[in-house]
């Protein structure tokens, strides 16, 4: 431990404006048909196939081996993709009898979205088509002045997004530097959440910097 106690208090109660993680692993999804998701997200989306296991099987009255929230079916098929920027997406196999989730209730996945550059952005939107995938919406301004997106379903129903900065290069794609506000704008958007001054200086302080 590098950390002492009393130093990240110090660093708890005064944001840097720095992040202290490094972006996403893997971010893990669940589908009943593995073959049919991996053709999508690899033929269709481009993706590159990184792992493929079973997840273990348990003796008898073991209990997960991940603890609390792990899969609750034993032996099932987990595959990971390499969905760009050093991060995986994965998937687990589930039986087909579940029930699909509702996308907008409380601690639900709503959508995921990706990113790329201009050029790329119009050759996925292209691909998408050829491959007979509905675009549900877009391509459209998300984030003035130059945040745009499509958005699409994969055969699982789970909701994707592709986003772009048009006026951004092809493979330096600074995400945070093209999504951040300027302080007043963002101060104005936190007094809608609450009047609590020192609550918004903190968050200010906080800023993405
Ligand atoms: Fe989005």
């Amino acid at each position: 431990m590098d950390n002492t106690i009393d130093e990240i208090r110090a660093e708890i109660a005064a944001p840097s404006g720095k992040p202290l993680l490094r972006g996403i692993h893997h971010l893990a999804l669940n589908t009943t048909d593995m073959r049919m998701t991996l053709d999508f997200y690899v033929r269709v989306l481009g993706m590159p196939l990184v792992h493929g296991l079973r997840t273990p099987s348990r003796p008898p009255g073991a209990g997960p081996a991940h603890g609390i929230g792990t899969p609750p079916y034993p032996n099932i098929l987990h595959y990971f993709l390499d969905m760009g920027g050093d991060s995986l997406l994965a998937f687990f196999e589930y039986p087909k009898s579940i029930a699909k989730v509702d996308r907008d209730t409380l601690g639900a996945m709503q959508h995921v979205s990706f990113v790329c550059g201009p050029q790329r952005y119009h050759q996925m939107l292209a691909r998408l088509k050829a491959n007979g995938v509905a675009i549900a919406a877009g391509p459209l301004l998300t984030i003035p002045p130059a945040i745009h997106s499509f958005y699409f379903f994969d055969p699982n129903g789970i909701r994707l997004e592709i986003v772009c900065d048009l006026e951004g290069e092809e493979e330096d794609l600074q995400v945070i530097r093209s999504c951040a506000m300027p302080e007043a704008e963002l101060r104005a958007q936190l007094a809608a959440i609450s009047d609590d001054k020192a609550w918004i200086e903190d968050m200010i302080a906080a800023m993405s910097r």
